[in-house]
């Protein structure tokens, strides 16, 4: 049994028939079409803010498209939603709490300004004490190495972050992060350590993730095992930094009131970098350039805020976003960066977008008659080229694709990073323009090859094209431009939620997995199944084949 139905997009959104009639138009039109047909095409389909440039032209949109999409976002009432995520209300319903992560990022917030601004000051006290040396271990040696220990919001963020900011990391520390619950991911990360020097941070929101939780333990034991006993009185203290909301339980787990910076409920887990769960990256690459970055996501903030819809970069992302959810069929959305240092950056965004958008009840919790977020994926370019590109190109599916560039090579090597930039400009024109039958016979023809042969060759050799992508460049990345291109998702991302009526910042959906796991835990361990609960054949199958492996000398 599910939910009774929400209404559908055409009764919420009276214009919506007006952009079915829409794509009817593009059914004989193809993108190098619309740039024939005008020739201010770039300059209109640009907009430039906080640093960062959207160039929209290789997409389905003329005036008159954007027009009814423009429409569709005033019917949607998308301004008074801006305006309700940025001025405290209560948009995530479902928890009953707001979602303020923007005024992490104000220099003024009139809502919770003074408690943003002590933690701050509190995060400042921790990374200059770590640069400057004051901050000793149990043996008296000064900290070399920092382990972030947090999964999900508690981890991409700051991994994404501290790995983009790497040109800014004069500090001399080393960041290391460990999320899965997998034995080997913090004992490969640990086995290169040394405890008298190694800082642990536990970031947890909730303060109950069963993952940090367990590798929190084991690295309390590893640097307990390392101390004698006088060392071991102080030695939590001097080596565990918590991050969280729930402060009486990381004391509870041995942590020092002085080393608890708080964050708190009005603040998801996947938008908390620019909270105390961002220390890690303000400890790679000092206090001002994290302010920097929160900087940047202010002046996103900003022009979210007050830029009108058309010239609105998040809101023209968000609305092609939805335009080829419901109108060319797009189940998934490429994120491409050709910059190596952005390569965790489809990872973080996955658990942004996906998270936050991936529902199927609206905001009234009635089930959802059409699609809500799609699949976002991607990675580093050019490394994509050579996998899954192919797909794009020649596939049968059609998927929007953002390319981001970072103009300004941080290398002495400008040749290569102009080959850098050349393969992603070329992607994308290629994605566009594809190659026609006649192309590539006329190809072949002027390669020598007989005229069976180019028959059967021509066909694989030709590229549909007509696959819509965005260019977002940055002149370089910086802490600056970085925090901009963040909270542009995140504005892509509540814009979108606000057009299907859903809300992004609750998760339910992770939890049953957790629940399940439990009664799995203990049947592996050889308890009896609890009260009664039986489990599906096939994971009774794979819980006695464990057992079996595990009897002594099995293994
Ligand atoms: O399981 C999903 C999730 O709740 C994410 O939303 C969150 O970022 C992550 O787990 C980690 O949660 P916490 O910071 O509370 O440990």
């Amino acid at each position: 049994m599910t939910a009774p139905s929400a209404p559908t997009l055409e009764q919420r959104l009276a214009c919506w028939p007006k952009l079915q009639q829409q794509r009817a138009r593009y059914d004989n039109i193809t993108l190098a079409a619309l740039f024939a047909a005008d020739k201010q095409r770039v300059s209109d389909c640009c907009i430039e803010a906080a640093g960062l440039r959207l160039d929209y032209s290789k997409h389905f949109i003329d005036t008159q498209t954007r027009d009814v999409l423009l429409q569709l976002a005033e019917q949607a009432a998308l301004p008074a939603a801006i305006n309700a995520l940025l001025h405290g209300d209560k948009v995530n319903n479902t928890e009953k709490r707001a979602a303020l992560h923007t005024a992490l990022r104000s220099t003024n917030s009139p809502l919770h300004g003074q408690e943003i601004a002590d933690v701050l000051t509190r995060m400042e006290g921790v990374v200059a004490a770590i640069h400057n040396g004051s901050w000793r271990g149990f043996s008296g040696e000064k900290i070399s190495d920092i382990v972030n220990i947090g999964i999900g919001g508690s981890d991409l963020g700051p991994q994404m972050a501290t790995h983009a900011l790497n040109d800014f990391n004069t500090q001399n520390v080393r960041l290391h992060f460990v999320s899965n619950v997998d034995p080997s991911c913090l004992q490969e990360i640990l086995a290169h350590l040394n405890p008298a020097r190694t800082l642990f941070i536990v970031a947890s929101k909730s303060f109950t993730t069963l993952e940090t939780l367990l590798n929190a333990e084991a690295a309390k034991h590893w640097i307990l095992a390392a101390t004698n006993s006088e060392q071991a009185q102080t030695a939590i203290s001097k080596h565990f930094v918590a991050i969280s909301t729930a402060v009486q339980k990381a004391q509870a787990f041995g942590i020092d009131a002085a080393n608890i910076l708080p964050i708190w409920d009005w603040v998801g887990g996947r938008y908390s970098l620019w909270s105390a769960i961002g220390l890690p990256i303000a400890l790679a690459v000092g206090m001002r350039n994290f302010r920097q970055m929160l900087a940047g996501a202010a002046a996103m903030d900003e022009h979210f805020a007050t830029a009108p819809l058309v010239q609105n970069m998040p809101v023209i992302m968000g609305l092609l976003g939805v335009w080829y959810r419901h109108f060319w069929g797009a189940h998934s959305h490429a994120v491409l960066p050709y910059d190596h240092y952005l390569r965790y950056f489809p990872d973080y965004l996955q658990q942004l977008d996906m998270e936050s958008n991936g529902k199927s009840v609206s905001r009234e919790g009635l089930t959802l008659p059409y699609s809500s977020g799609p699949i976002i994926w991607g990675s580093v370019g050019t490394n994509g080229q050579h996998s899954f590109h192919q797909l794009l190109h020649q596939g049968t599916h059609f998927i929007p694709a953002d390319f981001i560039l970072t103009l300004h090579g941080r290398t002495k090597n400008t040749e290569r990073h102009c080959h850098l930039l050349a393969n992603g400009l070329a992607q994308s024109q290629a994605l566009m323009c594809g190659k026609t039958l006649e192309q590539a016979e006329n190809e072949l023809r002027q390669q020598g090859v007989s005229e069976t042969e180019i028959t059967s060759l021509a066909p694989h050799k030709t590229i549909p094209g007509n696959r819509p992508s965005s260019i977002i460049s940055l002149d370089a990345l910086t802490p600056f431009t970085l925090g901009a291109l963040a909270a542009l998702y995140e504005h892509k991302v509540y814009v979108q939620s606000v057009l299907w009526n859903i809300n992004p910042f609750d998760q339910w959906g992770v939890e049953l997995g957790k629940q399940l796991s439990m009664p799995i835990f203990h049947e592996l361990n050889g308890a009896p199944t609890i009260n009664g609960n039986m489990q599906d054949a096939s994971t009774t199958a794979l819980i006695v084949r464990y057992q079996q492996l595990s009897k002594p000398g099995k293994a």
